[in-house]
């Protein structure tokens, strides 16, 4: 049978080797990877199961149906498009710049990316590319498919290595690592790819990008892939989501610092600073003056992400001594503005080697650590205390939010006895959509939420949420 599945799985993926492959051999000059146009390749396959798939066990492994699940409500596809509509072209008005053109800097993220490879001649038709317009697709997170496409169906690539694999271009997004940092390069940006948002873009007009929970956001995306333990072959419940709450908030904080360290001559970048260190009207009393920080109170802070739950992963991956070197490097971040309003572009870049350094084995130390219903709990436990106890803004309680409801749900879905967990995920799911006003997963446009959105973030009340998390920490009877 291992030889039958062979050859239909070859067969099935003959015409590819020649037509792409050698294609591109041909372009490649060895070294460059070129894109492929999505629709005629991925979509082969990847909209409805071939007819033995069950029985190769394909199944148990992808489902084939990915395309549709794109196609049909994924926000990416859109992302080109998005350009062209009015709020893009308002955008482009104000800037008084094109925001089709490479330069202007929107491309970059609302495409498969320009700058990491080139795109195959096949990508054009009568002068347009219309791989472009397809927006954020397979191959901007999967990686360019040269070099993988005729060899990623067939059972010989079940056994190669994820380095095997990365250097044929396929990226390895199972581990929440590279997933991170793949979904991360848009939503906070990625100065050596070219992705990086201005002030400028959000004064014209740019939906903010701060609050990106990456779990949660791929429910919304909505997500196309399936867990381990949500696959025929369950071979146990693992806490993969829990894992990648917890190691994609380290990396979050990690792209920040990269981002900020990179603006160099365009530094101070108002883009890199939390919004609401400017944006807020004044108020007496005011939760802020709650959130008292030393060393520097009353000036901007760099935006960092969700620190709450850094600190929670940190304490879990590293225990107490580590997290109070996560509060040391934070205390450090907030004291680079006590001397200059706006900080040293020189002293932020030593942050960054810092943060760089400190994050690595930390990660590690998350992707590897065993995970199981108790620990897991003490998790959910441990960022409900932080929710209900400290005070928030809008971008970290939306994080804080999205991570509890996800870890909640993953533990309920285990099995795990624990009271009040159906009422925590009612009453959230509830907040989530009123409170936080991400896209629906049924709807494909960002624009449809963000009036919502705005005016939530605008009437955000820290008190109001961890009013609503002591509730549910009391529910939970902790
Ligand atoms: C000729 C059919 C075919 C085409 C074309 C194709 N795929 Fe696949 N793909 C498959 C099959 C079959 C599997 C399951 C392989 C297995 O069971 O190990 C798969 C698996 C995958 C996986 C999971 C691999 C793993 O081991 O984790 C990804 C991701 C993927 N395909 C993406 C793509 C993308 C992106 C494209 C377009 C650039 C594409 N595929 C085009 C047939 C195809
Ligand atoms: C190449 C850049 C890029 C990458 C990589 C990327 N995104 Fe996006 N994402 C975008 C853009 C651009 C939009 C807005 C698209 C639109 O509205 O048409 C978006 C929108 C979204 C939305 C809708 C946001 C809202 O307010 O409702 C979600 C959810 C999302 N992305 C999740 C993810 C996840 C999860 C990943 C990683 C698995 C990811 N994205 C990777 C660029 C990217
Ligand atoms: C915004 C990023 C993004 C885009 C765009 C994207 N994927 Fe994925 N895809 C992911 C992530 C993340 C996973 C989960 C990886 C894992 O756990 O193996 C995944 C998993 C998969 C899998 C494995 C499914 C499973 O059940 O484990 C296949 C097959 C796949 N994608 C195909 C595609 C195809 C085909 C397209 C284009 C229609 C596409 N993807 C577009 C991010 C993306
Ligand atoms: C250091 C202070 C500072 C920071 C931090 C800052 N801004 Fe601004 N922002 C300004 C100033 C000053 C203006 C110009 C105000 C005017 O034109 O009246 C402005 C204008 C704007 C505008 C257009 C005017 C409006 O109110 O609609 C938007 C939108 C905006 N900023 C969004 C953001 C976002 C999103 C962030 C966080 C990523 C941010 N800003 C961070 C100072 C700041
Ligand atoms: C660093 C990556 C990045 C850059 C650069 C960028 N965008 Fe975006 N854009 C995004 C992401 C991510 C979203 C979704 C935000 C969300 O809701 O979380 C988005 C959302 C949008 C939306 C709302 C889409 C919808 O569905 O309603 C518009 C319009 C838009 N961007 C236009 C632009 C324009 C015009 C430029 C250039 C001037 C630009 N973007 C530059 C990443 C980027």
């Amino acid at each position: 049978m291992n030889s039958l599945r062979i050859v239909i799985f070859f067969f099935g993926a003959n015409w590819l080797l020649t037509g792409a492959a050698i294609h591109g051999l041909a372009q490649s000059n060895g070294e460059i990877p070129h894109y492929l146009p999505d629709a005629r390749y991925c979509l082969q396959c990847h909209s409805e199961p071939f007819k033995s798939a069950q029985e190769f066990g394909v199944l148990e492994r992808v489902q084939l149906t990915e395309w549709n699940a794109w196609e049909s409500k994924d926000k990416h596809t859109t992302a080109y498009e998005q350009l062209s509509m009015d709020r893009g072209q308002r955008m482009g008005e104000l800037l008084g710049q094109d925001v089709l053109a490479p330069e202007t800097g929107c491309i970059q993220c609302h495409t498969s990316n320009v700058n990491e490879t080139l795109w195959s001649e096949e990508c054009f038709r009568d002068g347009v590319n219309i791989a472009q317009a397809k927006g954020v697709a397979c191959q901007t997170c999967h990686g360019p498919a040269e070099h993988w496409i005729g060899l990623h169906d067939k059972p010989a690539f079940r056994d190669m290595s994820p380095a095997d694999r990365e250097a044929l271009g396929f990226a390895n997004m199972e581990d929440p690592v590279v997933r991170a940092e793949k979904c991360l390069s848009c939503h906070v940006g990625n100065a050596e790819l070219g992705r990086v948002i201005t002030h400028e873009m959000y004064a014209a007009g740019h939906p903010p990008l701060s609050g990106f929970e990456m779990e949660a956001f791929a429910d919304k995306m909505p997500r196309h892939w399936r867990y381990s333990h949500e696959k025929p072959n369950n071979q146990g419940f693992k806490f993969d989501r829990t894992r990648a709450v917890l190691v994609g908030s380290v990396v979050a904080l990690r792209t920040a610092i990269d981002l900020a360290a990179a603006d160099g001559e365009n530094w101070p970048e108002l883009a890199r600073l939390e919004c609401y260190s400017c944006h807020h009207e004044l108020q007496t009393p005011s939760w802020r003056q709650e959130k008292f920080e030393e060393p520097a109170f009353g000036r901007p802070r760099l935006e960092l992400g969700c620190l709450p739950l850094v600190r929670v992963a940190v304490l879990i991956a590293e225990g107490p001594s580590g997290a109070e070197q996560f509060d040391s490097l934070i205390s450090d971040s907030r004291a680079l503005f006590k001397e200059n309003m706006f900080a040293d572009p020189l002293e932020i870049a030593s942050l960054r080697t810092a943060i760089d350094q400190w994050s690595e084995p930390i990660e590690r130390q998350l992707v590897e650590m065993p995970l199981d219903n108790e620990r897991v709990s003490e998790i959910l436990d441990q960022l409900i205390t932080i929710a209900a106890k400290e005070t928030h803004d809008y971008d970290t309680a939306r994080q804080l939010a999205g991570a509890i409801t996800v870890i909640a749900d993953e533990l309920s879905r285990s099995g795990s006895q624990v009271s009040g967990l159906e009422n925590l995920l009612q009453q959230l799911q509830r907040f989530n959509e009123r409170g936080f006003a991400l896209a629906s997963t049924e709807d494909k446009r960002v624009e449809n939420k963000y009036h919502q959105q705005l005016s939530y973030r605008a009437r955000f009340k820290p008190r109001v949420f961890s009013a609503l998390m002591a509730s549910l920490k009391e529910d939970l009877g902790k």
